[in-house]
């Protein structure tokens, strides 16, 4: 448990604005600020931060929360992780309370982080090792051609052929079965705890932090599956991640190289291209794609040159779009990546392949193009119209407008006409976006598909009244003790098991005086505390006083007693109609 004044001392050094800020732009809006949520892809800020109450809320995807919820999203980090984050930030020292609360969550991301540390040193120790590495040496130094310097720069290491050298290094050190299995470094069968990787040299992850998150292996010769990477665990999330970012984010390039493997990686950096960085062995997330818009707004596609890498390719411009990256495909020919086409072909042939690297709608164009044959005119038009929505999508006029040249050009049409089309398809999509929009606003406050509430269906408006008087007891937790009608608001007022735990949860923390929203995520996930949020931000402008409050817990008693009745005739009546 972190003590009370260790988070009261962070709320009152760390600033929700100046922390968020970090992060991304915020802009003024009336007493408030607003910018592009990093949660989700927009174009249009919904992201809501109120620093009277110290608190963000996002009006297009929900995420809610205040500092510390803001900072386990957004660094992908556990409760106790983004406390000690904030701190470190604020220059508080903490007292040593991670050890005692670990024993029952199971092990927590920085036991797994020295884990991986110790792991990828016997890696490299095996590596260098003059008779156990000698295979591994003779793969990476001499089949891949790579140099020790840059074998080192990487730290990569070996994982020999045995089943339990490193389980058994591990366990001499302290580290514990379960500690071992939850950071993917030991697997269990009825023979019992045995090493993941066996017989692979290694590539430790770093994220850009500094910390090895994650390993991947590949194997020697040609035998299957070629590479075995870490699963997600308590420090590992494999969609957020990007293989040599704690690299490339120090190049100085203002774009970013991305391929598909750790090799391409490793040569393109050799032969000088240190912004490159591989998703790992995934195709790439919308997570992927707002971290590197943190970093760059321009990309460079360096995907395999084979079917699943124009795939792959496609995907990733349309995702990076949204995150607003602007992104250039790479045309390889006569290799079929980065890494054989530099080994056959130089650095210097790979640096004038990136400066011609076309712009995603040359591309587009040419996909488009070679697709149909246009000489028909039926097919011709299929063409039109499919780049026509393509450059309806493109959220820049000035942008567009290049497009729709360059189309005109390509199918020999009139670009006026291609205009109109392009125009037609906007309209036709932002109705189509407002109607999800709405449907998906519905669905969420009439408590369809409602995951974090799912007792509100039931009954909408006993649990929207719990909302009301959730958000107000959450402005005013003191309230809590106030006499409604003669007795103060309790248990069993509530009806929906999601409102009762956050009852339960603030009147136990007022025992201490210690509830804050803050304290809340300790206890609930982030969606819940997102809901919290929406409770509370949903009372502004509205009138918060006891009245109100007591108001809302006579009709919420009220509400009670009607749905009690309900059930009272509603058995009389059937047991009428069975007379
Ligand atoms: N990958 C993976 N699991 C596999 C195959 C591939 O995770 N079974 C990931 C790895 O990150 C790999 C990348 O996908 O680096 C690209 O795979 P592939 O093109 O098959 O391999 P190469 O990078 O060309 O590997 P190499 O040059 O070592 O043969
Ligand atoms: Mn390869």
């Amino acid at each position: 448990m972190i003590p009370n004044s260790v988070i009261e001392d962070i709320r009152y050094r760390c600033d929700i604005e100046d922390v968020i800020s970090s992060y991304i732009t915020l802009k003024r809006a009336g007493s408030n600020l607003k910018g592009l949520c990093p949660f989700h892809s927009e174009k249009t800020p919904s992201f809501t931060v109120y620093k009277d109450t110290q608190s963000f809320y996002c009006f297009g995807c929900g995420a809610g929360g205040d500092i510390i919820s803001f900072i386990m999203r957004q660094e992908n980090l556990d409760y106790v992780s983004a406390v000690e984050f904030l701190a470190r930030r604020a220059g508080i020292s903490l007292p040593d309370f991670s050890a005692a609360d670990t024993v029952h969550a199971g092990p927590s991301r920085s036991r797994i982080l020295e884990m991986n540390v110790e792991t990828a040193k016997f890696f490299r120790r095996m590596l260098f090792d003059d008779k156990i590495g000698a295979p591994a040496r003779a793969y990476l130094i001499g089949e891949r051609a790579l140099s020790s310097s840059v074998v080192k720069h990487f730290g990569l290491g070996y994982a020999p052929a045995g089943s339990h050298y490193l389980r058994d290094h591990l366990l001499s050190l302290g580290f514990t079965y379960e500690e071992l299995t939850a950071g993917y470094i030991c697997g269990k069968n009825d023979r019992g705890y045995y090493d993941y990787f066996r017989g692979r040299v290694m590539f430790p992850i770093i994220d850009v932090s500094g910390n090895i998150v994650a390993f991947g292996g590949r194997v020697l010769d040609s035998s299957k599956p070629k590479y075995l990477n870490t699963s997600d665990t308590p420090a590992f999330k494999k969609s957020k991640n990007l293989f040599a970012l704690n690299y490339a984010k120090k190049s100085e390039e203002n774009s970013l190289i991305i391929c598909e493997g750790y090799m391409d990686v490793i040569a393109m950096h050799a032969a000088g291209f240190t912004n490159a960085v591989a998703t790992l062995g995934t195709a790439i997330t919308a997570e992927h794609a707002r971290i590197i818009k943190r970093y760059v707004s321009k990309v460079i596609l360096a995907y395999d040159s084979d079917d699943a890498g124009r795939k792959a390719s496609d995907r990733a411009v349309r995702l990076l779009e949204e995150a607003g990256v602007d992104s250039r495909i790479l045309v390889m020919k006569g290799a079929k990546d980065p890494d054989e086409f530099i080994k056959k072909y130089g650095r210097e042939a790979f640096r004038r392949l990136l400066d011609e690297s076309r712009s995603k709608f040359d591309y587009t164009i040419e996909t488009v193009v070679g697709k149909y044959n246009i000489d028909n005119a039926d097919e011709k038009i299929k063409a039109a119209n499919e780049l026509c929505l393509e450059i309806a999508s493109v959220y820049s006029r000035v942008e567009r407008d290049i497009y729709i040249s360059k189309a005109a050009e390509a199918l020999s049409l009139d670009k006026n006409s291609v205009r109109l089309d392009v125009e037609a398809a906007i309209k036709r999509s932002s109705r189509a976006e407002k109607k999800k929009q709405t449907g998906e606003l519905i669905r969420v406050t009439s408590g369809i598909s409602d995951r974090v509430n799912p007792d509100f269906a039931k009954r909408p408006r006993a649990a929207r009244i719990e909302e009301a008087l959730l958000g107000i007891l959450l402005i005013h937790p003191e309230f809590e003790v106030l006499a409604c009608a003669d007795k103060p608001l309790c248990d069993e007022d509530f009806f929906t098991d999601f409102a009762h735990r956050i009852f339960s949860f603030i009147s136990e923390k007022n025992k201490t005086g210690a509830f804050s929203v803050s304290a809340m995520s300790e206890a609930f996930t982030n969606d819940e505390v997102s809901r919290a949020v929406r409770m509370q931000t949903a009372r502004r402008g509205l009138s918060n006083d006891e009245d109100t409050y007591k108001t809302y817990v006579e009709s919420l008693r009220e509400e009670n007693r009607k749905s009690k009745s309900d059930s009272l005739e509603d058995i009389l009546s059937a047991k009428r109609s069975q007379i």
